[in-house]
Protein backbone atom coordinates (compact mmCIF):
# COMPACT_ATOMS: atom_id res chain seq x y z
CA UNK A 1 0.00 0.00 0.00
CA UNK A 2 1.14 3.87 -0.77
CA UNK A 3 2.40 5.49 1.70
CA UNK A 4 2.52 9.22 2.44
CA UNK A 5 5.17 10.12 4.73
CA UNK A 6 4.13 13.65 6.17
CA UNK A 7 6.18 15.75 8.28
CA UNK A 8 4.04 17.60 11.24
CA UNK A 9 4.81 20.91 12.61
CA UNK A 10 2.28 21.91 14.81
CA UNK A 11 3.76 25.09 15.47
CA UNK A 12 2.49 27.38 17.44
CA UNK A 13 -0.92 29.14 19.28
CA UNK A 14 -4.01 27.73 17.50
CA UNK A 15 -1.54 26.09 15.37
CA UNK A 16 -1.72 22.35 16.69
CA UNK A 17 -5.18 22.68 17.45
CA UNK A 18 -5.99 22.72 14.31
CA UNK A 19 -3.83 20.45 12.66
CA UNK A 20 -4.66 17.77 15.02
CA UNK A 21 -8.14 18.34 13.23
CA UNK A 22 -6.23 18.18 9.63
CA UNK A 23 -4.46 14.94 10.76
CA UNK A 24 -7.92 12.95 11.51
CA UNK A 25 -9.63 13.70 8.28
CA UNK A 26 -6.39 12.96 6.28
CA UNK A 27 -6.19 9.49 8.05
CA UNK A 28 -10.04 9.15 7.86
CA UNK A 29 -9.84 9.69 4.21
CA UNK A 30 -6.98 7.33 4.14
CA UNK A 31 -9.02 4.73 5.46
CA UNK A 32 -11.86 5.47 3.28
CA UNK A 33 -10.02 4.99 0.08
CA UNK A 34 -8.11 1.86 1.25
CA UNK A 35 -5.63 2.14 -1.18
CA UNK A 36 -2.94 4.28 0.78
CA UNK A 37 -2.04 5.71 4.03
CA UNK A 38 -0.57 8.47 6.06
CA UNK A 39 2.66 8.09 8.35
CA UNK A 40 3.07 11.42 10.22
CA UNK A 41 6.25 12.44 12.27
CA UNK A 42 5.39 15.28 14.58
CA UNK A 43 8.33 18.07 15.06
CA UNK A 44 8.09 20.25 18.34
CA UNK A 45 9.44 23.44 16.30
CA UNK A 46 8.20 26.75 16.98
CA UNK A 47 8.42 29.49 19.28
CA UNK A 48 8.31 27.37 22.67
CA UNK A 49 11.41 25.27 20.85
CA UNK A 50 13.30 28.34 20.26
CA UNK A 51 12.50 29.79 23.87
CA UNK A 52 14.48 26.47 25.14
CA UNK A 53 16.83 25.99 22.42
CA UNK A 54 17.56 29.26 20.76
CA UNK A 55 16.74 27.84 17.73
CA UNK A 56 13.73 28.01 15.80
CA UNK A 57 14.38 24.21 14.81
CA UNK A 58 16.81 21.27 15.07
CA UNK A 59 20.34 21.54 13.39
CA UNK A 60 18.81 18.68 11.01
CA UNK A 61 15.69 19.63 10.48
CA UNK A 62 15.90 20.63 7.48
CA UNK A 63 17.38 17.42 6.40
CA UNK A 64 14.53 15.67 8.21
CA UNK A 65 11.74 17.02 6.45
CA UNK A 66 13.53 16.66 2.66
CA UNK A 67 12.81 13.24 2.81
CA UNK A 68 9.27 13.46 3.66
CA UNK A 69 6.53 13.96 0.76
CA UNK A 70 4.84 16.80 2.41
CA UNK A 71 5.29 19.24 5.38
CA UNK A 72 1.76 20.27 7.03
CA UNK A 73 2.45 23.47 9.10
CA UNK A 74 0.08 24.51 11.29
CA UNK A 75 1.08 28.36 12.38
CA UNK A 76 4.14 30.13 13.18
CA UNK A 77 4.68 32.94 16.04
CA UNK A 78 3.81 34.34 19.41
CA UNK A 79 4.76 37.17 21.78
CA UNK A 80 8.16 37.11 23.22
CA UNK A 81 10.12 35.76 20.27
CA UNK A 82 10.04 38.51 17.56
CA UNK A 83 8.18 37.98 14.48
CA UNK A 84 10.95 38.10 12.15
CA UNK A 85 12.79 35.84 13.75
CA UNK A 86 9.80 33.08 14.30
CA UNK A 87 9.44 33.13 10.67
CA UNK A 88 12.42 33.65 9.08
CA UNK A 89 13.94 31.06 10.04
CA UNK A 90 11.21 28.64 10.07
CA UNK A 91 8.05 29.34 7.67
CA UNK A 92 10.01 31.27 4.87
CA UNK A 93 13.49 29.39 5.08
CA UNK A 94 11.01 26.15 4.64
CA UNK A 95 9.46 27.89 1.64
CA UNK A 96 13.16 29.26 0.54
CA UNK A 97 14.80 26.06 0.55
CA UNK A 98 12.67 23.86 -0.61
CA UNK A 99 12.11 26.06 -3.34
CA UNK A 100 8.42 25.86 -3.03
CA UNK A 101 7.68 29.30 -5.20
CA UNK A 102 4.55 28.95 -5.78
CA UNK A 103 1.65 29.17 -3.29
CA UNK A 104 -1.43 28.25 -4.46
CA UNK A 105 -4.48 30.03 -2.21
CA UNK A 106 -8.24 29.67 -3.39
CA UNK A 107 -10.67 32.07 -2.79
CA UNK A 108 -13.87 30.28 -3.24
CA UNK A 109 -16.75 31.01 -1.17
CA UNK A 110 -18.47 28.18 0.02
CA UNK A 111 -22.32 28.17 0.01
CA UNK A 112 -23.20 28.57 3.71
CA UNK A 113 -20.13 30.69 4.65
CA UNK A 114 -20.54 34.20 5.50
CA UNK A 115 -19.44 37.33 2.82
CA UNK A 116 -19.50 40.84 4.66
CA UNK A 117 -20.09 41.80 0.68
CA UNK A 118 -23.56 43.35 -0.30
CA UNK A 119 -25.92 42.89 -3.32
CA UNK A 120 -22.96 40.68 -4.26
CA UNK A 121 -23.18 36.93 -6.95
CA UNK A 122 -22.07 34.54 -3.96
CA UNK A 123 -21.23 32.21 -7.07
CA UNK A 124 -18.89 34.85 -8.63
CA UNK A 125 -16.25 34.88 -5.74
CA UNK A 126 -14.10 31.95 -7.42
CA UNK A 127 -10.62 32.72 -7.42
CA UNK A 128 -7.62 31.04 -7.64
CA UNK A 129 -4.28 33.35 -6.36
CA UNK A 130 -0.96 32.27 -7.87
CA UNK A 131 1.52 34.12 -5.37
CA UNK A 132 5.55 34.43 -6.33
CA UNK A 133 6.84 32.91 -2.74
CA UNK A 134 10.18 32.61 -2.86
CA UNK A 135 11.99 36.07 -3.81
CA UNK A 136 10.27 39.51 -4.34
CA UNK A 137 9.37 41.79 -1.87
CA UNK A 138 10.54 38.64 0.31
CA UNK A 139 14.21 38.20 -0.69
CA UNK A 140 15.39 39.25 2.81
CA UNK A 141 18.37 41.82 0.95
CA UNK A 142 18.59 44.67 2.65
CA UNK A 143 21.02 46.52 5.32
CA UNK A 144 20.98 48.25 8.86
CA UNK A 145 23.43 50.71 8.28
CA UNK A 146 24.52 53.19 11.18
CA UNK A 147 21.98 51.61 14.27
CA UNK A 148 21.20 54.23 16.62
CA UNK A 149 23.13 56.76 15.06
CA UNK A 150 21.36 60.35 13.73
CA UNK A 151 22.10 58.86 9.99
CA UNK A 152 20.41 55.38 10.49
CA UNK A 153 19.23 54.07 7.39
CA UNK A 154 17.74 50.34 6.50
CA UNK A 155 17.57 49.12 2.65
CA UNK A 156 14.66 46.56 2.21
CA UNK A 157 15.60 45.45 -1.80
CA UNK A 158 13.13 43.86 -3.91
CA UNK A 159 14.95 41.00 -6.04
CA UNK A 160 12.94 40.13 -9.16
CA UNK A 161 14.77 37.50 -11.29
CA UNK A 162 13.92 36.61 -15.10
CA UNK A 163 13.72 32.85 -13.68
CA UNK A 164 11.71 33.49 -10.59
CA UNK A 165 8.89 35.59 -12.52
CA UNK A 166 8.75 33.40 -15.44
CA UNK A 167 8.65 29.88 -13.78
CA UNK A 168 5.63 31.28 -11.59
CA UNK A 169 3.84 33.21 -13.68
CA UNK A 170 3.98 30.18 -16.54
CA UNK A 171 2.58 28.33 -13.57
CA UNK A 172 -0.45 30.47 -13.49
CA UNK A 173 -0.95 30.49 -17.57
CA UNK A 174 -0.83 26.72 -17.20
CA UNK A 175 -3.53 27.12 -15.08
CA UNK A 176 -5.61 29.00 -16.51
CA UNK A 177 -5.41 27.08 -19.77
CA UNK A 178 -5.91 24.30 -18.60
CA UNK A 179 -8.77 25.36 -16.13
CA UNK A 180 -10.18 27.42 -19.12
CA UNK A 181 -10.35 30.29 -16.78
CA UNK A 182 -9.14 33.86 -17.14
CA UNK A 183 -5.74 35.10 -16.02
CA UNK A 184 -4.89 38.33 -13.96
CA UNK A 185 -2.09 39.95 -13.18
CA UNK A 186 -1.71 41.93 -10.33
CA UNK A 187 1.24 44.76 -10.01
CA UNK A 188 2.43 48.42 -9.41
CA UNK A 189 4.40 49.46 -12.26
CA UNK A 190 3.10 52.98 -12.17
CA UNK A 191 5.16 53.32 -8.88
CA UNK A 192 7.60 50.27 -8.91
CA UNK A 193 9.31 51.43 -12.04
CA UNK A 194 11.76 48.20 -11.62
CA UNK A 195 10.72 45.35 -10.66
CA UNK A 196 7.18 45.81 -11.21
CA UNK A 197 7.81 46.73 -15.23
CA UNK A 198 10.33 43.94 -15.34
CA UNK A 199 7.23 41.63 -13.93
CA UNK A 200 4.99 42.70 -16.52
CA UNK A 201 6.74 42.25 -19.49
CA UNK A 202 7.53 38.95 -18.25
CA UNK A 203 3.91 38.94 -18.48
CA UNK A 204 3.48 39.34 -21.51
CA UNK A 205 6.46 37.12 -23.11
CA UNK A 206 4.93 34.07 -21.14
CA UNK A 207 1.29 34.83 -22.76
CA UNK A 208 2.34 34.40 -26.13
CA UNK A 209 2.46 30.55 -25.66
CA UNK A 210 -1.07 30.97 -24.54
CA UNK A 211 -3.04 32.62 -26.79
CA UNK A 212 -5.96 31.04 -25.44
CA UNK A 213 -6.11 32.05 -22.46
CA UNK A 214 -7.65 35.70 -21.51
CA UNK A 215 -6.11 38.01 -19.79
CA UNK A 216 -5.98 41.16 -17.38
CA UNK A 217 -4.01 43.37 -15.93
CA UNK A 218 -4.53 45.45 -12.69
CA UNK A 219 -2.78 47.71 -10.48
CA UNK A 220 -2.98 46.43 -6.83
CA UNK A 221 -4.86 49.67 -5.27
CA UNK A 222 -7.18 49.09 -8.17
CA UNK A 223 -7.23 45.62 -8.04
CA UNK A 224 -7.91 45.51 -4.06
CA UNK A 225 -10.81 47.82 -4.77
CA UNK A 226 -12.55 45.45 -7.29
CA UNK A 227 -11.52 42.38 -5.03
CA UNK A 228 -14.82 43.86 -2.63
CA UNK A 229 -16.85 46.12 -5.12
CA UNK A 230 -16.85 43.61 -8.26
CA UNK A 231 -14.85 40.12 -7.49
CA UNK A 232 -16.73 38.39 -10.29
CA UNK A 233 -13.73 39.83 -12.32
CA UNK A 234 -11.12 37.23 -10.67
CA UNK A 235 -10.64 33.92 -11.84
CA UNK A 236 -6.51 32.83 -11.27
CA UNK A 237 -4.90 35.41 -10.32
CA UNK A 238 -0.72 36.34 -10.63
CA UNK A 239 0.83 38.59 -7.98
CA UNK A 240 4.59 38.97 -6.10
CA UNK A 241 5.19 37.54 -2.91
CA UNK A 242 3.95 40.77 -0.72
CA UNK A 243 1.02 41.44 -2.97
CA UNK A 244 -0.41 38.04 -2.75
CA UNK A 245 0.43 37.94 1.00
CA UNK A 246 -2.20 41.12 1.67
CA UNK A 247 -4.75 40.17 -1.13
CA UNK A 248 -5.36 36.86 -0.10
CA UNK A 249 -5.97 37.93 3.75
CA UNK A 250 -8.39 40.42 1.43
CA UNK A 251 -9.70 37.02 -0.24
CA UNK A 252 -10.23 35.20 2.81
CA UNK A 253 -12.21 38.17 4.28
CA UNK A 254 -14.60 38.14 1.20
CA UNK A 255 -15.21 34.53 1.54
CA UNK A 256 -15.92 33.18 5.13
CA UNK A 257 -12.49 35.02 7.08
CA UNK A 258 -9.29 33.54 8.00
CA UNK A 259 -10.94 30.28 9.17
CA UNK A 260 -11.58 29.36 5.98
CA UNK A 261 -8.41 30.29 4.09
CA UNK A 262 -6.20 27.44 2.42
CA UNK A 263 -2.19 27.40 1.05
CA UNK A 264 -0.37 25.46 -0.61
CA UNK A 265 3.11 26.21 -1.34
CA UNK A 266 4.87 23.94 -4.06
CA UNK A 267 7.76 22.91 -5.70
CA UNK A 268 6.08 21.96 -8.76
CA UNK A 269 8.93 19.88 -9.92
CA UNK A 270 8.19 17.69 -6.71
CA UNK A 271 12.38 18.06 -5.91
CA UNK A 272 11.42 18.87 -2.69
CA UNK A 273 8.69 18.69 -0.26
CA UNK A 274 5.93 20.78 -0.78
CA UNK A 275 4.51 22.48 2.79
CA UNK A 276 0.12 22.57 3.32
CA UNK A 277 -1.12 25.22 5.94
CA UNK A 278 -3.98 27.26 6.75
CA UNK A 279 -3.11 31.13 5.72
CA UNK A 280 -4.01 32.16 8.95
CA UNK A 281 -1.46 32.94 11.69
CA UNK A 282 -1.21 31.34 15.47
CA UNK A 283 -3.53 33.77 16.59
CA UNK A 284 -2.62 34.40 20.16
CA UNK A 285 -5.72 35.85 21.23
CA UNK A 286 -8.25 33.11 20.50
CA UNK A 287 -5.18 30.24 21.65
CA UNK A 288 -5.65 27.57 23.47
CA UNK A 289 -8.98 28.00 24.23
CA UNK A 290 -10.57 25.73 21.92
CA UNK A 291 -12.69 28.39 19.48
CA UNK A 292 -10.05 28.40 16.10
CA UNK A 293 -12.05 27.33 13.04
CA UNK A 294 -10.03 24.05 11.82
CA UNK A 295 -11.72 24.15 8.29
CA UNK A 296 -8.84 26.54 7.04
CA UNK A 297 -6.52 23.02 7.98
CA UNK A 298 -9.37 21.18 6.24
CA UNK A 299 -9.01 23.20 3.32
CA UNK A 300 -5.27 22.65 2.91
CA UNK A 301 -5.08 19.01 3.23
CA UNK A 302 -7.85 18.93 0.45
CA UNK A 303 -4.78 20.73 -1.36
CA UNK A 304 -2.73 17.69 -0.40
CA UNK A 305 -4.58 15.18 -1.71
CA UNK A 306 -4.61 17.43 -4.95
CA UNK A 307 -1.17 17.11 -5.01
CA UNK A 308 -0.87 13.50 -4.32
CA UNK A 309 -2.60 12.90 -7.07
CA UNK A 310 -5.94 12.26 -5.17
CA UNK A 311 -8.69 15.25 -6.87
CA UNK A 312 -11.55 12.86 -6.50
CA UNK A 313 -11.00 13.10 -2.43
CA UNK A 314 -9.54 16.82 -2.60
CA UNK A 315 -13.19 17.68 -3.39
CA UNK A 316 -15.08 15.22 -1.20
CA UNK A 317 -13.57 17.30 1.51
CA UNK A 318 -14.44 20.21 0.05
CA UNK A 319 -17.99 18.91 0.16
CA UNK A 320 -17.40 18.32 3.53
CA UNK A 321 -16.63 21.50 4.53
CA UNK A 322 -19.56 23.18 2.68
CA UNK A 323 -21.59 20.20 4.06
CA UNK A 324 -20.73 21.65 7.61
CA UNK A 325 -21.69 25.17 6.38
CA UNK A 326 -24.43 25.07 4.98
CA UNK A 327 -25.79 22.60 8.16
CA UNK A 328 -24.85 25.14 10.29
CA UNK A 329 -25.47 23.76 13.66
CA UNK A 330 -21.52 22.80 14.78
CA UNK A 331 -19.55 26.06 13.70
CA UNK A 332 -16.84 27.80 15.98
CA UNK A 333 -17.59 31.73 16.97
CA UNK A 334 -15.75 33.05 14.04
CA UNK A 335 -18.45 31.98 11.94
CA UNK A 336 -21.25 32.57 14.54
CA UNK A 337 -21.43 29.19 16.32
CA UNK A 338 -20.47 27.51 19.71
CA UNK A 339 -18.48 24.88 18.62
CA UNK A 340 -15.12 23.74 19.69
CA UNK A 341 -12.44 23.38 17.06
CA UNK A 342 -12.55 19.65 17.90
CA UNK A 343 -16.68 19.25 17.18
CA UNK A 344 -16.28 20.95 14.06
CA UNK A 345 -13.03 18.47 13.13
CA UNK A 346 -15.77 15.42 13.87
CA UNK A 347 -18.62 17.68 11.91
CA UNK A 348 -16.27 17.15 8.73
CA UNK A 349 -15.68 13.52 9.24
CA UNK A 350 -19.32 12.96 9.98
CA UNK A 351 -20.09 14.62 6.88
CA UNK A 352 -17.53 13.23 4.70
CA UNK A 353 -18.52 9.69 5.73
CA UNK A 354 -21.87 11.01 4.36
P1 LIG B 1 -3.70 35.79 12.68
O1 LIG B 1 -4.08 35.21 11.37
O2 LIG B 1 -3.06 34.88 13.64
O3 LIG B 1 -5.02 36.38 13.37
C1 LIG B 1 -5.80 37.43 12.81
C2 LIG B 1 -7.23 37.36 13.38
O4 LIG B 1 -7.92 36.25 12.79
C3 LIG B 1 -7.26 37.14 14.90
O5 LIG B 1 -8.32 37.88 15.45
C4 LIG B 1 -7.52 35.65 15.03
O6 LIG B 1 -8.21 35.29 16.20
C5 LIG B 1 -8.37 35.36 13.79
N1 LIG B 1 -8.14 33.98 13.32
C6 LIG B 1 -7.06 33.53 12.64
N2 LIG B 1 -7.17 32.23 12.39
C7 LIG B 1 -8.35 31.82 12.92
C8 LIG B 1 -9.02 30.56 12.99
N3 LIG B 1 -8.52 29.43 12.43
N4 LIG B 1 -10.21 30.52 13.63
C9 LIG B 1 -10.76 31.62 14.15
N5 LIG B 1 -10.17 32.84 14.12
C10 LIG B 1 -8.97 32.93 13.51
O7 LIG B 1 -2.80 37.06 12.36
P2 LIG B 1 -1.93 38.01 13.35
O8 LIG B 1 -2.70 38.23 14.63
O9 LIG B 1 -1.54 39.14 12.54
O10 LIG B 1 -0.63 37.16 13.68
C11 LIG B 1 -0.42 36.37 14.87
C12 LIG B 1 0.94 35.67 14.79
O11 LIG B 1 0.93 34.72 13.71
C13 LIG B 1 2.11 36.61 14.46
O12 LIG B 1 3.21 36.11 15.18
C14 LIG B 1 2.31 36.46 12.97
O13 LIG B 1 3.61 36.78 12.54
C15 LIG B 1 2.00 35.00 12.79
N6 LIG B 1 1.55 34.60 11.46
C16 LIG B 1 1.92 33.34 11.05
C17 LIG B 1 1.45 32.83 9.87
C18 LIG B 1 1.83 31.46 9.47
O14 LIG B 1 2.43 30.73 10.24
N7 LIG B 1 1.50 31.00 8.28
C19 LIG B 1 0.56 33.59 9.10
C20 LIG B 1 0.18 34.86 9.53
C21 LIG B 1 0.68 35.35 10.73
C1 LIG C 1 1.28 34.07 5.17
C2 LIG C 1 1.96 34.80 6.29
C3 LIG C 1 3.46 34.85 6.06
C4 LIG C 1 3.72 35.58 4.75
C5 LIG C 1 4.23 35.53 7.20
C6 LIG C 1 3.86 34.92 8.52
C7 LIG C 1 5.69 35.56 6.98
O1 LIG C 1 1.42 36.07 6.46
O2 LIG C 1 1.62 32.91 4.91
O3 LIG C 1 0.36 34.65 4.56
O4 LIG C 1 3.73 36.81 4.73
O5 LIG C 1 3.91 34.90 3.75
MN1 LIG D 1 -0.35 36.42 5.27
Amino acid sequence: MNTYHISVIPGDGIGPEVLAEGKKVLDRVAQLDGGFRFQFTDYPWGCEYYLKHGKMLADDGMDRLRDSDAVFLGAVGYPGVPDHISLWDLLLRIRKEFDQYVNLRPVKLLRGAPCPLKDVDRASIDMTFVRENSEGEYAGSGAWLNPGKPHETVIQNGVFTRVGCERVIRFAYELAAKEGKTLTNITKSNALNYSMVFWDQIFKEVGQDYPQVKTYSYLVDAASMFMVKDPGRFQVVVTSNLFGDILTDLGAAIAGGMGLAAGANLNPERKYPSMFEPIHGSAPDIAGRGLANPLATVWAASQMLDFFGHPDWGKRLIDAIEAVLVDGSVLTPDLGGTATTAQVGAAVLAKLEG
